[in-house]
């Protein structure tokens, strides 16, 4: 079930209100800001530049994604039960990553993905909750409204997005993304626990 809480799409019901006043919700996805067109194609072409990096992504929840790392890989096992988190070297990219750190001043990492959508998933361990994408083509952003939702969540949200948003949400919670057209870049984006 789609419910939106945001933005007057939808009128929620008592009980939907209630749930939410009772989660204390407070941020799970918003779109923070939407570039030009002009910028956005300008890092569509830097990234068109940088596809030989691409590599089938290895994640069972995206099977097919092409993907890279920027700056640096986390070790997706790290980070738990308040261990430091694992990095290894990734791609270096000096006119990317420092638009990234402008946009995120404490990202410490990054995944930069075309086409093929994820499902269901909550980002692992090394990733602090507050998280951002920033949107580079069609595609629709799905987020469970409950951080402990069952898999698939019986309650979400969604963005529906045309290229340029960046988004921040709450990656503890339940999230994928559908719809997505094959020349659709996506960066994500996490900063230290
Ligand atoms: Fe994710």
């Amino acid at each position: 079930m789609i419910v939106s809480f945001k933005n007057g799409r939808q009128t929620l019901s008592t009980e939907l209100l209630a749930i939410f006043i009772d989660m204390e919700y407070s941020m799970i996805a918003e779109i923070l800001y939407t570039f030009p067109t002009p910028k956005i194609l300008e890092i569509i072409h830097h990234l068109e530049t940088q596809s030989d990096h691409l590599k089938e992504d290895i994640s069972n929840y995206a099977p097919g994604r092409l993907r890279y790392w920027l700056h640096q890989e986390p070790d997706l096992r790290s980070g738990r039960n308040g261990s430091p988190v694992q990095y290894r070297p990734a791609i270096h990219d000096e006119r990317l990553w420092p638009f990234i750190k402008q946009l995120v001043p404490s990202a410490s990492c990054a995944l930069v993905a075309k086409g093929t959508g994820i499902n269901w998933h909550r980002d692992a361990s090394y990733a602090h909750k507050t998280a951002h994408i920033l949107n580079l083509g069609s595609a629709t952003f799905q987020i469970a409204v409950k951080r402990n939702s069952d898999s698939p969540p019986a309650l979400y949200d969604q963005l529906i997005l045309t290229g340029g948003e960046l988004i921040q949400f709450d990656c503890k919670h339940l999230h994928r993304s559908i719809a997505v057209a094959n020349d659709r870049w996506m960066i994500g984006i996490w900063q230290p626990k």
